[in-house]
C-alpha cells in the first residue's frame, strides 16, 4: 500500500469539516481519524483484515446458531408458531397498491340504493360456497365437512372476504328500511347457543365487521393537507394502501364453485381424519 494512499473518508470528512455541524460531532471525528491512522499501516490494516474474516465466520455462526432461538421466541403460547395461518387460497393473493376514494366521490355502492346499486353489492360476493380438495382440507387449522356423494372427495368452505361483504352489505340495507323492510331476525327456527331472542343478523353482522377491521388493523397513514379554498388543513382518505387484489380472489373462488346443491343434513364423517 503507498504512503500517498489517502482514504476516501477522512477526505471527504476534510472536505466537510468546515461544516459546523460535523465540528458539533466529536464522536464521529474521533472515529474518522482513528480510521485514518489505522488503515495507513499494513501490519494493522493486515490485522484488521483478519478480524474482518473472523468477524465474519463468528457472525454466520452466530446466525446459524440464533436462527432455532429466533422462531422460538416468535412461539405464541397457545396458537403454536405466529404468522399467516394456512389458507388454500394463498396462491390467489396478489398485493397491489389502491387509492381509496376520495371525500364526496360517489360510487356504485353508495346510496341512495337502486337496482344497480344492489347488483354491484350483490356482484361482490355472489358466488356461493367453494371446493377445495381432501388434501387442502387436511392442512386447515379448522375442520371442515366434506361434499355428500362427491366422487372427487372435495370439501366446503368459503373465504371470510365474501361473508364480511355480505355482511356489510346487510347493515347497508338496514339504512334503508324503506326500500328494504326492516331488518330480518331469523333465520327463522333456528335456535343460537342459549339464545331466547331470534338472531339478530345486522346485530351479528356489525360485530364481524368489528372483529375483521381489528383483525386486519390497516396501518395506512391518512394525512391532514392545507386546503387553500377551505382555509383549514382538511383530512384525506384517499391515501395509498396495500391491498390484496380482490378480484384475484374473487377468480379463486368462481373457479372453485360448489354449483350443485349442497344438502347439509347428510352427514360423511371424516375418512381423512378431518
Ligand atoms: C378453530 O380453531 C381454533 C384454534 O384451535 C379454535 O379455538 C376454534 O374453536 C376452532 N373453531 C372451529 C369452528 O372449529
Ligand atoms: C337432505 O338429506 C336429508 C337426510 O338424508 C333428507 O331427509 C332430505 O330429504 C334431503 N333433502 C333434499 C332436498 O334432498
Amino acid at each position: 500500500m503507498s504512503k500517498d494512499y489517502r482514504p476516501l473518508l477522512p477526505q471527504a470528512h476534510a472536505s466537510a469539516s468546515s461544516d459546523d455541524l460535523l465540528k458539533e460531532k466529536d464522536g464521529l471525528e474521533d472515529e474518522v481519524s482513528r480510521s485514518r491512522f489505522t488503515l495507513r499501516r499494513p501490519v494493522e490494516f493486515g490485522i484488521l483484515a483478519v478480524l474482518l474474516v473472523l468477524n465474519i465466520i463468528g457472525l454466520y455462526f452466530n446466525f446459524s446458531r440464533s436462527t432455532p432461538d429466533c422462531s422460538a421466541s416468535q412461539m405464541d403460547p397457545i396458537w403454536g408458531v405466529s404468522g399467516p395461518l394456512y389458507s388454500p387460497a394463498q396462491s390467489a393473493v396478489r398485493y397491489e397498491r389502491r387509492v381509496f376514494d376520495e371525500l364526496g366521490t360517489k360510487t356504485i355502492y353508495h346510496g341512495p340504493p337502486t337496482d344497480e346499486t344492489d347488483k354491484a353489492w350483490d356482484d361482490l360476493y355472489y358466488m356461493g360456497l367453494s371446493y377445495i380438495s381432501a388434501e387442502e382440507a387436511a392442512l386447515l387449522p379448522n375442520r371442515t365437512e366434506p361434499l355428500p356423494n362427491d366422487k372427487e372427495g372435495r370439501y366446503a368452505i368459503s373465504l371470510d372476504v365474501f361473508h364480511q361483504i355480505h355482511c356489510l352489505n346487510y347493515v347497508r340495507r338496514a339504512l334503508w328500511p324503506e326500500r328494504y323492510g326492516p331488518p330480518e331476525m331469523g333465520p327463522p327456527g333456528i335456535v343460537i347457543g342459549s339464545d331466547t331472542e331470534p338472531f339478530d343478523h345486522t346485530d351479528h353482522c356489525v360485530n364481524i365487521l368489528r372483529e375483521n377491521i381489528l383483525c386486519n388493523a390497516d396501518i395506512t397513514p391518512n394525512v391532514w393537507q392545507w386546503d387553500e379554498s377551505r382555509g383549514v388543513s382538511f383530512p384525506h382518505f384517499d391515501s395509498i394502501h396495500t391491498c390484496r387484489n380482490f378480484d384475484a380472489i374473487r377468480d379463486w373462488a368462481m373457479a372453485r364453485k360448489i354449483d350443485r346443491v349442497w344438502n347439509a343434513s347428510i352427514h360423511v364423517g371424516h375418512e381423512h381424519g378431518h
